[in-house]
């Protein structure tokens, strides 16, 4: 019998040894009825299972493979990660028993050349290979989809940081225009970054925090991190964006929300200094040859006193006599006198600081 002694296990009792030719192929109802799947096969299949589950389960667990997280999104982006390894593993498990047993039970003679019996399919084993793994498919994206609606929802009131990107550091501003190149996150807060682009595509990743959002230019992308433990972690850009990529890194600070809120002060006073000093400097370089401020202490007399015709002025009206001069003339003055191209000359924050300084000095002493 050269079929082999294990081919001939395919053949129920009675109907004698030979080749499969006579007697047409088996179904799968006679493979499973007969001696291959006996009971010894099934429990050496389930200690294989159990042995290759226990190695998965090992390499899974012993070897760190996500950093210890530090946010609400990166835990349940976790989450996500052990439900679809926990299918997986049981699907390793049963895939290497049923190898492992087949290719030990139906292996031939290295002389035998012929070929195997032509088995049919099995409608019921079809339909639960196609059910089960739909099942497990459909669960894994049920569940990315819920983990993905909750990660974005910023909840009622998120602290809002913008970001800017360029080629090649980060900058962050947070409300009332304090720009800080750390990023400094409050604790258990919503913080919703709406981020831009001055150039090329780059992406914010704190590793620890599980989120990952690109920056295009042109758009506004947002991403969402809600912090759960303080600590120093290292912001990283991660797309690709030109030579210095890899040096593309923020310090990010998770702070308590009292030590938050005495960063925040500062930085605000910090930045308040600066930009009064800027405005004055400006001021000065800028203006003052024509006009008189007693602050700045220039003694112009081409346009008018701005101690007297900027004193009680708000933002808005100063913002628009430096761009629009001559929207009004004040009394005992020709248009056309002051340049109009200051709106062009100046950048925003040039401005910004001119209009702040003018807010908080013309008429003041
Ligand atoms: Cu920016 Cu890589």
């Amino acid at each position: 019998m050269t079929a082999g002694g294990r081919a001939a296990s395919f053949v129920r009792d009675g109907e004698g040894g030979g080749s499969w030719g006579n007697r047409g192929s088996p179904t799968f109802a006679d493979v499973v009825s007969s001696a291959v799947i006996r009971r010894a096969a099934m429990v050496k299949m389930v200690v294989i299972a159990a042995l290759a589950a226990l190695v998965a389960t090992l390499v899974a667990v012993l070897i760190r493979w996500l950093p210890e997280s530090a946010s609400e999104e990166m835990d349940r982006i976790t989450f996500v990660y052990w439900f679809a390894t926990i299918i997986c593993i049981g699907i390793f498990a049963l895939v290497a028993a049923v190898i492992i047993e087949a290719v030990w039970a139906f292996r031939v003679q290295p002389d035998d050349d012929t070929d195997g019996p032509p088995i049919h399919g099995n409608t019921r084993l079809e339909i639960a290979w196609t059910i089960v793994p739909a099942i497990l498919v459909i669960a894994i994206g049920v569940v990315s989809a819920v983990v993905l609606s909750k990660n974005a929802d910023a909840g009622s009131n998120p602290l809002h940081v913008k970001v800017f990107a360029q080629q090649f550091a980060w900058r962050f501003e947070y409300p009332g225009k304090v720009m800080s190149d750390e990023l400094v996150m409050p604790l258990h807060r919503n913080v919703k970054f709406e981020m831009q682009s001055a150039d090329v595509i780059h992406s914010l990743w704190i590793p620890q925090m599980g989120q990952k959002q690109d920056v295009v230019p042109g758009i506004t992308t947002e991403i969402v991190i809600t912090p759960t433990r303080t600590g120093t972690f290292t912001l990283i850009c991660t797309e690709l964006c030109g030579l210095g990529h890899a040096v593309m890194r923020a310090q990010a600070f998770v702070l308590s929300a009292a030590d938050y809120e005495k960063w925040i002060a500062a930085e605000k006073a910090k930045a308040a200094a600066t930009g009064s000093a800027a405005g004055k400097t400006l001021f000065t370089q800028q203006c003052g040859s024509c006009h008189r401020l007693a602050d700045a202490g220039t003694q112009g007399e081409v346009g008018p006193d701005l101690d007297k015709v900027l004193a009680g002025k708000d933002a808005d009206f100063i913002h628009e006599s430096i761009v629009n001069p001559n929207a009004e003339i004040a009394p005992g003055f020709q248009p056309n006198v002051m340049p109009s191209t200051f709106g062009e000359s100046l950048t925003d924050a040039q401005l910004q600081s001119l209009v702040d300084y003018l807010v908080k000095t013309a008429g003041k002493s």
